[in-house]
């Protein structure tokens, strides 16, 4: 079984974790206060980064997506089960934050809001919009506290719907949605159950420019091999340059560094058997992989993928 998988700005996210700042003795309470907040940050982005392997290798297992591409935004879900449990109490509460990867004996929820608030609030890159907000029924009151911290910390914009109207709710969504994206994400919801107490939403909308652009002309129609006995005709774009290139003999797989115009770039994995990369691949790889890459003269083919997904 081969299936494409993709990986959107992670190395993006590992490069740009910040160094540890190992230095300064001053001992004031200013200084403690913000190596606290500096190492629950850490905490909390080393918790995301390994939930997104995580999440991702639970993904590939599961029996329904055998033979399934799997495009997902690990951050988005971490950044929405994050809101969430800015609510939840008790057993959910704990369930969340084992999920996540909070350790809740180093962290607490105030903390990892604080650090959501951090990380969310530095200015990502221009070609990534991404947002979260929470539409609740108006019949149903949260604590000001809540919609507040959701607020401050995750930046989530709070509105009142009256949910026994399904098409206008679904229309209000779709509607905000569609003017945070310029259009490019116009039918987020469809369906909405008229019990609906609240409806946490999260969306990201991604469009790169290659650092070093494709020839559109030298783009051809070619055979991709889906599995051993499987071929489908694809559009296949091609170049031949310079890339910076890793072969990962652990794990035997090749892979290839493709940066945007941007912060962001894109990580292409060309593993010899898909399952033992599916079951490994964690941070320290792809830390490995960013450290440890050379530049060689490369040709290459790729599929042209299409531009619009429903992320999940
Ligand atoms: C949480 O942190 C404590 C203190 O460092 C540690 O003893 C414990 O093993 C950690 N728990 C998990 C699940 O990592
Ligand atoms: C982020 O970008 C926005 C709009 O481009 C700007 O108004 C804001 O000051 C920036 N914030 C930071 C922290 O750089
Ligand atoms: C990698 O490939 C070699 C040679 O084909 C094989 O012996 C080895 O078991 C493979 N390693 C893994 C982790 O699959
Ligand atoms: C990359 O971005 C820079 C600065 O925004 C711009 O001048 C340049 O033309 C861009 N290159 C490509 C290939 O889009």
């Amino acid at each position: 079984m081969l299936r494409a998988s993709l990986f959107f700005c992670l190395a993006a996210a590992v490069v740009t974790g910040r160094p540890q700042d190992g230095h300064g003795h001053s001992m004031n309470d200013a200084s403690d206060q913000d190596t606290a907040q500096d190492n629950s940050v850490s905490l909390v982005k080393t918790a995301n980064k390994e939930f997104s392997f995580r999440l991702f290798s639970a993904l590939a297992s599961q029996p329904d997506n055998q033979d399934k591409n799997i495009f997902l935004s690990p951050a988005s879900v971490s950044v929405a089960l994050g809101a969430l449990s800015v609510g939840a109490r008790g057993d959910t509460h704990k369930q969340l934050f084992t999920e996540l990867g909070f350790n809740s004996s180093l962290l607490n929820q105030d903390q990892v809001n604080q650090a959501f608030g951090q990380i969310l609030g530095k200015n990502g890159s221009e070609d990534l919009t991404q947002g979260t907000a929470v539409f609740v029924d108006n019949k149903f009151k949260p604590t000001p506290e809540f919609l507040d911290t959701l607020k401050q910390s995750y930046f989530t914009d709070g509105f009142t719907v009256d949910f026994t109207k399904t098409t206008d709710s679904a229309d209000t969504i779709n509607k905000y949605v569609s003017d945070k994206t310029s259009g490019k994400i116009d039918k987020m919801v469809e369906d909405l159950d008229e019990g609906t107490v609240m409806y946490l939403l999260s969306y990201i909308y991604f469009k790169g420019k290659w650092k070093k652009p494709f020839d559109p002309q030298s783009t051809q129609e070619d055979s991709f091999q889906v599995d051993e006995n499987t071929k489908v005709p694809v559009q296949m774009m091609n170049k031949e340059d310079g890339f910076e290139v890793y072969y990962d003999q652990a794990i035997n797989t090749s892979v290839l560094h493709l940066p945007f115009n941007s912060s962001c770039s894109m990580l292409l994995m060309l593993p010899a058997k898909m399952e033992t990369l599916e079951k490994n691949i964690s941070p320290s790889h792809v830390t490995k992989w960013l450290k440890w890459m050379t530049k060689r003269h490369t040709m290459f083919f790729f599929q042209n993928f299409p531009s619009r997904h429903h992320i999940l």
